[in-house]
């Protein structure tokens, strides 16, 4: 099971397009979405995407996603889901736009919440923890957070478009982002041509 943390930060799609893309690769995930993740869904997906407060409506309404029998919902103060026990059965976390408060949570092991504890446990049980960092410009409380992180063993993926891939529209800067995301997970994906092929 893959682990996707949707928060408080700019590019909410991301996390959405990140979890069309895992159960489309067939993949197991399951999602926690903060507080301030369904307040920025609102602001940015509009006030119907964040009405219900569930990610299975939205990605139906979005008509993308039809096969939701592989997606778990979790609130974020579900202490006793699998992702908060190193037992649980995850692969990896990803926390995917990553706000700079998450960053520091799990940076600092603040584990208060559901999603800062599977991070948490991650780091702690070797796993792969991705984070997604949105925030500009960077503090240096910030980078110091986004340092302890990587000496922790997180993976840092900020997302940041290639011009290189001459993206001509905004969903093709979200495909290069998700295919980041996937080839840091070693999940095959053709969001973008590995560099040498044509
Ligand atoms: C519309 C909107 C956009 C925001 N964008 C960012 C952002 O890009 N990066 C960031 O670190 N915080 C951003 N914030 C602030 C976070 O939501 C806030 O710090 C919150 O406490 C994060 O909590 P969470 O990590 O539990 O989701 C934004 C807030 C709103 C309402």
């Amino acid at each position: 099971m893959i682990v996707v943390g949707i928060t408080g930060a700019s590019g909410v799609i991301l996390g959405i397009r990140l979890i069309e893309a895992l159960l489309e690769a067939g993949r197991e995930v399951a999602v926690v979405v903060t507080d301030a993740g369904w307040e920025v869904i609102a602001h940015e997906m509009g006030k119907d995407a964040a009405a219900g407060k569930q990610v299975a409506t939205l990605l139906k309404e979005r008509g993308i996603a039809n096969d939701l029998s592989r997606l778990k919902e979790y609130h974020n103060s579900e202490y006793s889901a699998p992702p908060a026990s190193g037992t649980g059965n995850v692969e990896a976390v990803v926390i995917v736009p990553c706000s700079m408060k998450s960053l520091a949570s799990v940076a600092h092991g603040y584990a208060d919440s559901l999603l800062h504890r599977a991070c948490d446990v991650a780091l702690k049980e070797r796993r792969k923890c991705v984070l997604v960092p949105r925030e500009t410009p960077l503090s240096l409380i910030h980078v110091e957070n986004m340092r302890a992180v990587l000496l922790s063993g997180a993976i840092l993926v900020p997302p940041v478009p290639a011009f290189y891939s001459f993206p001509e529209t905004v969903d093709d800067i979200i495909n290069f982002i998700i295919g980041k995301i996937l080839h840091t997970l070693d999940i095959p994906h053709t969001y973008f041509q590995p560099w040498g092929q044509d």
